[in-house]
């Protein structure tokens, strides 16, 4: 049996996986704002250093995995917010971690992207390579752009960011090199709080009017399964993926962005990268 942290333990899909893990004699060290082990606020450095320290004194350094499911939906006045929990609340945690999940030996971690990712049209990517970059103002800024509409595209871009930060990571000596599984689940609509809220506050025809090509909502126990799968040995050989869990809709707005040719320019690419990797091994 292992020992996992969880971020966004007491809601919604965090909750899920966390109750999932548990069933099967899983520790669980669920970090969130409340009802938790590790009470913390992911939005403030101060309070990601804490929880970070408080999960690693409580695993005894060492971890067999992490999901990070703790975030906040787009609304309107809270972009940095979003920014904060959603991008830093992942990053900074999962680098904290990174010595505890290799002295695993084999472990693994499930960061929660979004299919907003690719739904989302015209997201700014100057935003998403300034969380990159670890430059909160300046994505504020580049998200500001859309005035008093710029609650989805801070949302998207930051969950871009963590998407692209994941796999970065995810193939890198650090993570891959040290035996780490590092991969993206990316849900659509599943009927948790943080949907709850967004319908509240006004979203409800964009979420009922979003093309399902297999219908409904998507539930949250179904996604503690993915969880638990991606986190078990049956997930061994995934690293870097990104997993739609969302009933087609990025499949239908996406269709052929992805298998797609990369172009003469695409050879030069691939040799950089394959020189890369052999001069490494
Ligand atoms: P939820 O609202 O049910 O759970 C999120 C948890 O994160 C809550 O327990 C909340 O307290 C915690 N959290 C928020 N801010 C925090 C902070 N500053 N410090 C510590 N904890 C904090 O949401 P849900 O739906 O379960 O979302 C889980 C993840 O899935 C999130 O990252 C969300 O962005 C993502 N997601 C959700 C979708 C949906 O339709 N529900 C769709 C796509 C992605």
């Amino acid at each position: 049996m292992g020992t996992y942290a969880v971020t966004g333990a007491a809601s919604g899909m965090g909750r899920a996986a966390t109750e999932r893990l548990r069933r099967d004699g899983h520790t669980v060290i669920g970090v969130d704002l409340r009802d938790v082990e590790v009470v913390a606020d992911l939005s403030t450095p101060a309070g990601r250093t804490a929880a970070a320290v408080e999960v690693l004194d409580r695993a005894g350094g060492r971890l067999d995995g992490a999901v990070c499911a703790a975030g906040l939906g787009g609304i309107p006045g809270r972009d940095a917010m979003v920014q904060q929990v959603n991008y830093f609340g992942v990053v900074d945690l999962l680098e904290a971690w990174r010595p505890a999940l290799a002295a695993a030996g084999n472990s693994k971690v499930v960061v929660f992207g979004s299919n907003s990712t690719t739904l989302t049209p015209m997201v700014p990517e100057s935003a998403v390579r300034a969380l990159l970059a670890r430059d909160p103002h300046k994505a504020l800024r580049r998200v500001g752009r859309f005035g008093k509409r710029s609650a989805p595209f801070a949302y998207a871009s930051s969950k871009m960011a963590v998407t692209r930060w994941a796999r970065r990571s995810a193939v890198s000596p650090q993570w891959a090199g040290a035996g780490i599984r590092v991969n993206v689940l990316a849900p659509g609509i599943i009927a948790t709080p943080l949907l709850d809220e967004q319908i509240a506050r006004g979203e409800k025809n964009s979420v009922e009017q979003l093309a399902v090509p297999i219908g409904g909502r998507g539930k949250p126990a179904d996604v503690g399964e993915w969880v638990a799968f991606m986190l078990s040995p049956a997930a061994d050989f995934l690293c870097g993926s990104v997993i739609f869990l969302d009933g087609g809709s990025d499949a239908y707005f996406r269709t052929d962005d992805w298998p797609a040719s990369t172009g003469p320019g695409g050879v030069f690419r691939y040799m950089r990268r394959a020189k890369a990797w052999r001069t490494r091994h």
